[in-house]
């Protein structure tokens, strides 16, 4: 098939397969994903009931601006509800932002190591990536500014990081944002940051109050377990949401999205239980490696980065075993916090792995 050469460089994302098939296909029974960050615990019973009580009106077009979902968050967040963008995943709302305020030739600067969506949206919209190596596993902040030219439109932020799970301080972050031309987007990723327990570490949202080319994007995916329903937000000034808005399918969020949605953010007991789960898995996690002696970054998010010299083949061993984690490349790999149970699956089969030779 013929393709303009910026879509042709493009490597197709590769979904791991749905654990039903890879059970099929292995012969395998209880196959284990510590792959995608998804919350172990699943999702909300609160969302569930929505999704029973709503599910016979999905004959009707959803409401296109999702008025009660984002009336919800302002609320929540003492945002304007003028300030807050919804979108089929926050994956949507980085694709908005690119088709938005790209044009050919611009560039965007991120970090090397972080989420790969970035990349492709940028490229995708003609636009040129500059990468900028992490710092200890961290963004750069200096040296992304360093970065910064004529030509620059767009900065990604993604804090906590991932694939690396590290966090950048609140301080950093706003002395950057005082320090780039106020008309370069800054997307704040914060896919992650209902996971923090850095007691130092703040939300950033009035930052948005300060500088109308920020904006800042959370999720439903994570800790509220709703991935599969595609549905996140962003909080930005009132001019960047409209025009996310221009560029916007009419009915990009669903009924059944927006609803499960307001029953998760309201479901205090699913959410405590949630980060409960993730601080308790990270400690037994960390002690793992300790004790096998395998070097990890600490985590800020639901999911540890880790460094083993037989990383691939580490991760086609844990594959043909039943637990699917995430080869990031080179010595790396990552593993989503699971529950006791796969914590502990994990743990085992590492310890065989490293025992074999
Ligand atoms: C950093 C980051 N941002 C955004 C997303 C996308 O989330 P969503 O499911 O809301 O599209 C992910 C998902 O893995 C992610 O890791």
């Amino acid at each position: 098939m013929k393709m303009p050469a910026n879509i042709k460089k493009i490597a197709p994302y590769k979904p791991g397969k749905p654990i039903e098939e890879l059970e099929r296909e292995m012969g395998l029974k209880g196959i284990i994903k510590m792959a995608s960050n998804e919350n172990p615990l699943g999702p909300s019973p609160k969302a569930l009931d929505a999704i029973m009580k709503f599910k016979k009106n999905i004959f009707r077009y959803p409401d296109g601006n999702g008025y009660e979902l984002v009336q919800a968050l302002g609320k929540q967040l003492k945002v304007p509800p003028g300030r807050i963008a919804l979108g089929n995943g926050s994956n949507e709302l980085i694709e908005l932002l690119t088709r938005a305020f790209l044009l050919p030739g611009d560039e965007a600067v991120m970090a090397d190591f972080t989420f790969s969506l970035y990349r492709n949206m940028v490229e995708i919209a003609h636009a040129t990536v500059v990468a900028v190596p992490l710092k200890g596993f961290r963004h750069d902040l200096n040296a992304m500014a360093a970065k910064i030219t004529d030509q620059t439109r767009m900065v990604f932020i993604c804090n906590p990081n991932n694939p690396t799970g590290t966090l950048l301080p609140r301080h950093e972050i706003k002395e950057f944002l005082s320090a780039i031309p106020a008309d370069i987007i800054v997307v704040l990723d914060h896919a992650y940051e209902e996971f923090v327990t850095d007691s130092t570490y703040t939300s950033l949202i009035e930052e948005v109050d300060r500088h109308e080319n920020l904006i800042i994007l959370r999720t439903f995916s994570k800790l509220y377990g709703l991935a599969g329903l595609r549905i996140g937000y962003g909080i930005g000034s009132e001019g960047m949401i409209e025009t996310l808005n221009r560029v916007r399918q009419p009915f990009n969020t669903s009924l059944l999205s927006q609803k499960a949605a307001i029953a998760a953010l309201g479901d205090q007991t699913h959410i405590k239980a949630s980060r409960a789960s993730n601080i308790a898995g990270k400690a037994y996690l960390y002690q793992c490696f300790d004790e096998l002696k395998i070097t990890y970054v600490p985590t800020e998010a639901n999911f540890i980065f880790f460094e083993f010299d037989r990383a691939k083949e580490l991760f086609d061993w844990m594959l043909k075993e039943g637990i699917i984690i995430r080869h990031i490349g080179e010595n790396y790999l990552r593993v989503t916090i699971g529950k006791p149970r796969e914590n502990q699956a994990f743990k085992k089969k590492l310890k065989q792995f490293i025992h074999k030779k």
